[in-house]
């Protein structure tokens, strides 16, 4: 491995820029090479052999890019594609957010005992029940609840969890889970945009702990590398989409400017 390679990044659009931000709070000096397949969001109503076949375009695009590992920041890709395309690409390190997730929410389940989850995620994603087998292998006893909430990352991709308390936003969080409030009391970010809509979760299902899968995804990344000591790390966005709105959305989250560069892949 070279380790002053960048860290490749991927996801349908601007969801994995949620695992950026992790991985650039715990790994500071890392360049970071980012793609997000915006020209062919959403991927969660896609079938597996779509969703192979983008990732494996994405993960040759970033490994001429000289990445030094991929991160599928992307809960659809991780629970469909990742066991096919890490085999695929054997000399690459890949790590998936799905599998990081599974342990996290274990690991909190054997010290909260009253612990009442539900996992959400993309219609593909609950439909693989790849997290759901997981962590019922781990722990058999906890009832978990899963939901498909299919609608929050288009809204994301339009701009809509840029604006504060978002009716439309508001209005899919209660539709999908109003009914769980007070039923749960833990909540599963199963897809790496949910975390950008996080404040319409919390008015529907009130004080509950959420679980963000891209910090333990950034954990397994920073344990998979040898790090690099770069003075001045830098991140290259890249989108198959508009570059102008991306690098729109991608202010808002990042906080600062980011020049998406167009790629087709
Ligand atoms: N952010 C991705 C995920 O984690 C993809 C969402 C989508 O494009 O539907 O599932």
């Amino acid at each position: 491995m070279n380790k002053d390679a960048p860290i490749g990044v991927f996801d349908s659009g601007v969801g994995g820029l949620t695992v950026v931000q992790e991985i650039r709070r715990l790994m500071p000096n890392e360049s970071i090479v980012y793609v997000g397949d915006t020209a062919r969001a959403p991927y969660g109503g896609k079938d597996t052999e779509t969703l192979i076949s983008h990732g494996r375009e994405i993960i040759n695009f970033l490994v001429d890019k000289n990445v030094k590992i991929v991160v599928m920041a992307c809960g659809t890709s991780s629970s469909t594609s990742y066991e096919i395309l890490l085999k695929e690409f054997c000399a690459t390190p890949i790590i998936d957010t799905i599998r990081p997730a599974a342990s996290e929410l274990v690991r909190i389940a054997q010290t909260r005992p009253e612990l009442k989850p539900v996992f959400i995620a993309t219609a593909a994603t609950v439909k693989s029940g790849l997290f759901a087998r997981l962590f019922a292998a781990q722990c058999p006893q906890v009832e978990l609840f899963s939901r498909a909430c299919p609608l929050f990352a288009p809204m994301v991709e339009a701009g809509l969890s840029t604006e504060k308390n978002n009716p439309l936003l508001q209005f899919a969080s209660d539709n999908y889970l109003a009914d769980l409030k007070g039923k749960v009391n833990a909540l599963v970010l199963g897809c790496t945009h949910y975390p950008l809509v996080q404040n319409a979760l919390t008015r529907t299902l009130g004080d509950i702990t959420f679980i963000n899968p891209a910090t333990a995804t950034a954990l397994a990344t920073k344990a998979a590398i040898t790090p690099s000591q770069f003075a001045i790390p830098e991140i290259n966005y890249y989108t198959s989409g508009d570059p102008q709105k991306f690098s729109e959305i991608a202010r808002f989250i990042m906080g600062k400017e980011c020049n998406a560069k167009p790629c087709c892949l």
